[in-house]
């Protein structure tokens, strides 16, 4: 309840802040208030949104409760707790109770208190598979898919293999499910046309520039890896081929930022308590 309650009341300030905005807009010219009216109100909106996430209100567990118990919480699509029960737990986790959301499951901890960047409940919400648009159903444990795990456990290595076996796969269309290449959408280190100025047309490409290397050096910052030596469940090539973006069937068009993941996040960052 505590949620829906803080929501509205933050819609309520949207609207009180967009009726200013409007009294304001007529005295100058009414028409193109008119025409502009929508875009305020999202605009308006978001501000409030943000003002709300970034005062770091204290979350309490019953928020997230709630937020795994509804449909389309995070974007359309199913409550997380419709796959995710004591009874039916895809991947063994069970997010209807606190300890479920803090045991994580098959494949380790869901979330790291103290720390909602980087974990996986995070990139679960918002990292779409690859390639962009494959249906969730797709396998990801193909030949293919294994070929490139291999790689990476054997130490990302530019040898022989590599060239012949791996690096031909993310410029053949289909090669890990869907009619695409990797390369249609990665294929130089400039953004546009490549998407996170990632490069999967070269080892260099994919080992050492990485994604974001000219943004972030712009900031002083090292590019974000996308493949770590041996270590298959750091490396975001390797995630976002055998990861499905929840709740699963999400469109990968879904807004990657939605208020209720900041919420999700601020829980948290703020020490992920069920009291
Ligand atoms: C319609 C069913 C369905 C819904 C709804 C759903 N999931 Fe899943 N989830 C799955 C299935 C199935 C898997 C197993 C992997 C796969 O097939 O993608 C999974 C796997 C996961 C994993 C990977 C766990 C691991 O460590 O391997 C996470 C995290 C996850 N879901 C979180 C969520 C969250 C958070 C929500 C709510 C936003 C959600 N899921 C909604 C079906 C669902
Ligand atoms: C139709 C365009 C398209 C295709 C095809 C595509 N991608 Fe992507 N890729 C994107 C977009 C857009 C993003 C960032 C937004 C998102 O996550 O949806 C992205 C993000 C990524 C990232 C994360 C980069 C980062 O900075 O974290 C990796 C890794 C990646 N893609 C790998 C692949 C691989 C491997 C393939 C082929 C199997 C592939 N992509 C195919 C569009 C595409």
């Amino acid at each position: 309840m505590e949620t829906l309650h803080t929501f509205s009341t933050a819609k309520h300030w949207g609207f009180a802040a967009l009726a200013g905005t409007i009294a304001i807009g007529m005295a100058i010219t009414a028409s193109s208030v008119m025409a502009q009216d929508g875009e305020e109100l999202d605009q308006h909106v978001q501000a409030v949104f943000d003002t709300a996430i970034n005062a770091n209100v204290p979350i309490s567990y019953e928020r997230i409760a709630t937020l795994m118990r509804t449909d389309n919480a995070f974007g359309e699509g199913a409550a997380c707790v419709v796959c995710h029960n004591s009874a039916k737990a895809y991947n063994g986790l069970d997010l209807s109770s606190c300890d479920g959301i803090l045991k994580g499951g098959v494949n380790g901890t869901f979330v790291t208190p103290g720390k909602g960047k980087g974990g996986t409940m995070r990139r679960s919400l918002r990292d779409n598979r690859m390639p962009l648009g494959i249906s969730p159903s797709y396998p990801s444990s193909t030949k293919n898919h294994l070929i490139v795990l291999d790689w990476i456990d054997n130490g990302i290595k530019n040898d022989a293999n590599f060239k012949k076996n791996v690096l031909p796969l993310f410029s053949t269309a289909g090669a890990f499910g869907g009619e695409t290449k990797c390369t249609d959408c990665h294929m130089s280190n400039e953004e546009p046309p490549s998407f996170h100025e990632l490069d999967l047309s070269s080892w260099a490409g994919i080992v050492e520039k990485g994604a974001d290397s000219i943004a972030r050096a712009a900031e002083g910052l090292p590019p974000v890896m996308v493949v770590y030596a041996g270590k298959p469940e750091k490396s975001k090539l390797w995630l976002r081929i055998s990861e499905n973006r929840m709740p699963l069937g999400i469109a990968s068009d879904a807004d990657r930022d939605p208020y209720n993941l900041h919420i999700l996040m601020n829980w948290v960052d703020q020490g992920a308590k069920c009291k």
